[in-house]
């Protein structure tokens, strides 16, 4: 990434959309990120927060590396340098940031707060205990399963647990009975809010490309992020498309999660 391009990166984090929520602590801190593959600087010394109930935007030109932001942030890239912060329930938990980092380990907590360091996990507890959530700049559904399918299979993780991880546990447990039903109904709900719940039984593979990048956002909301990256929600779509996904996604908010 050139300097210019990583002015921009910079200061497009930075320029967070005001919001009445704005004044609480940040969901996530991201300070001194600095990702390089052998001589290229992809980002070089990248700062910025985004705060809970904000929608914070990372903007520059191709190349500029946002995606890899991303995949920093979400654990498929492990940065070079610089610290990724995250934090949900009581903010009081910020506190031991510094602690933490000396520290050496990935988590602390206070009270019902939870703080953590996302550079030291892997990608699969960056998703299961951090819950950060995104959405890829190519679609990736299964185009084989029916948009309800694609919401239920993303709440994988609840299910097994209330089956035991046992086939008989999910023929019979009354826990895998309630957990597949909350999870139906979890999913009817988001359905509703991208507009999508008239496609439930369509194959998502048959729904149109700006549908498609609504069921992803409906997908990853599925998993009650804290943080849901979206990189870059309006690549291909047409600008009604846009506007509906705007209509349905990005206006009303995520009310607990940060967007980023
Ligand atoms: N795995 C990788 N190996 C080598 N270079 C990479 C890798 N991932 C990204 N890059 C390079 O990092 C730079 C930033 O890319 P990217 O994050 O995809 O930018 P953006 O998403 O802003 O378009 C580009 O020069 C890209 O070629
Ligand atoms: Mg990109």
């Amino acid at each position: 990434m050139s300097a210019a391009n990583h002015a921009a990166a910079t200061a497009g984090a930075a320029a967070n959309a005001t919001a009445p929520l704005s004044s609480l602590a940040p969901v996530l801190s991201v300070d001194h990120l600095s990702m390089r593959f052998g001589g290229l600087v992809a980002i070089n010394d990248l700062c910025f927060t985004a705060r809970r109930g904000d929608i914070t935007a990372l903007i520059g030109p191709n190349g500029a590396g946002k995606t890899t932001v991303f995949n920093c942030i979400t654990g498929f890239y492990k940065p070079s340098e610089g610290r990724i912060a995250l934090q949900f329930g009581d903010p009081g938990v910020w506190e031991e940031l510094g602690a933490l980092t000396q520290r050496g380990t990935r988590r602390a907590s206070r009270g019902d707060g939870v703080l953590f360091l996302l550079e030291r996990m892997p990608d699969y507890l960056v998703t299961q205990k951090a819950r950060v959530a995104r959405t890829f700049q190519n679609i990736r559904l299964f185009q084989g399963m029916t948009v309800l399918e694609n919401l239920l299979v993303a709440q994988h993780n609840p299910l097994m647990w209330a089956s035991g991880y046992t086939v008989l546990g999910a023929l019979g447990l009354p826990s895998y009975a309630r957990a597949e039903r909350s999870a139906i109904d979890k999913a009817r709900y988001w359905l509703e809010r991208t507009a999508l719940s008239e496609r439930a039984d369509d194959l998502a593979g048959e729904l149109p490309y700006g549908a498609q990048r609504r069921l992803e956002i409906a997908r990853a909301m599925c998993t009650d992020p804290a943080l849901l990256c979206l990189d870059e929600p309006a690549a291909g779509l047409n600008p009604s498309e846009s506007a509906e996904l705007g209509r349905y996604s990005m206006r009303r908010r995520f009310s607990s999660s940060s967007m980023t």
